[in-house]
């Protein structure tokens, strides 16, 4: 019996400081599967549901809601929008469209859409609408529709603590298209609710162009995202586990 559990020890040990045993929920693809593109596609359509609350054990965040901390508008246009403490619904329901994976030199491009996201967080905004000096902070909620992306990843080989080889993100980056949608920002004006109304209307009828301001930092922070999520995954499981030279 005191050797079972010593013997339990030692495994436990083993599995915690080298790479982990592959768990059900990754699905690995061989690097010399000729559509390793589909593959991995599966595989991420496979890890969706346990994607969608996170894996504390795992150290994988969960995607469902995805907290983006901070969204700044860039300073193009008169108005400047920061977006704080968002919270993103409706991320797990993404379509992969196209996954373009280069194994040799670890890059893949990856397209996707994002048929309806919502959002839920903290505004401030400061800045001049046609005559008007718009000023407020408080709640905002929008709805997106249409969301295109295109994932760039480069990925490189490092050596792990245990000898073994990994992968780690080199770079991500992400190009969105946001299709359309609508903003509510609360508490404009400190609450004057005429005002509130008019300059709501003035944005989701230029939406367009409003959210061209944002996309930049919804491009960063989204990318910061997937890059701490692929590391979590990348790290705990060597190169030969995840995609065996079968
Ligand atoms: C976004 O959609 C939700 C439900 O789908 C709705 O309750 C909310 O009012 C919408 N927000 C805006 C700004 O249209």
């Amino acid at each position: 019996m005191k050797s079972f559990v010593f013997l339990g020890i030692v495994v436990a040990t083993l599995c915690a400081s080298f790479g982990l045993e592959l768990p059900s929920f990754l699905h690995v693809c061989s690097r010399n599967d000729p559509n390793l593109g589909q593959c991995i596609i599966n595989s991420v359509y496979n890890f969706m549901p346990y994607l969608k609350n996170g894996l504390p054990d795992y150290k994988i965040p969960s995607l469902e809601p995805l907290l983006l901390k901070e969204l700044t508008s860039t300073s193009g246009g008169n108005i400047k929008l920061k977006l704080s403490n968002v919270n993103v619904y409706g991320a797990s329901d993404v379509i992969l469209k196209r996954i373009n994976a280069n194994m040799q030199k670890l890059r893949f491009i990856i397209d996707l859409d994002l048929p309806k996201l919502r959002i839920e967080g903290g505004y401030n905004i400061d800045g001049q609408l046609i005559l008007l000096r718009i000023r407020g902070d408080g709640p905002v909620n929008g709805n997106f529709t249409n969301c295109k992306a295109s994932v760039k990843l480069q990925l490189e080989k490092t050596k792990g603590a245990d000898g073994d080889t990994y992968l780690k993100v080199s770079t991500l980056q992400t190009k969105i298209a946001v299709g359309g949608g609508k903003l509510r920002l609360q508490n404009l004006f400190g609450g004057d609710p005429a005002l509130g109304e008019a300059v709501n209307g003035a944005i989701n009828s230029n939406f367009d162009s409003f959210i061209q301001e944002l996309t930049p930092a919804l491009e960063s922070a989204i990318s910061s995202t997937f890059t701490q999520i692929a590391d979590s995954v990348l790290s705990q499981f060597s190169y030969d586990t995840l995609f065996p030279d079968a």
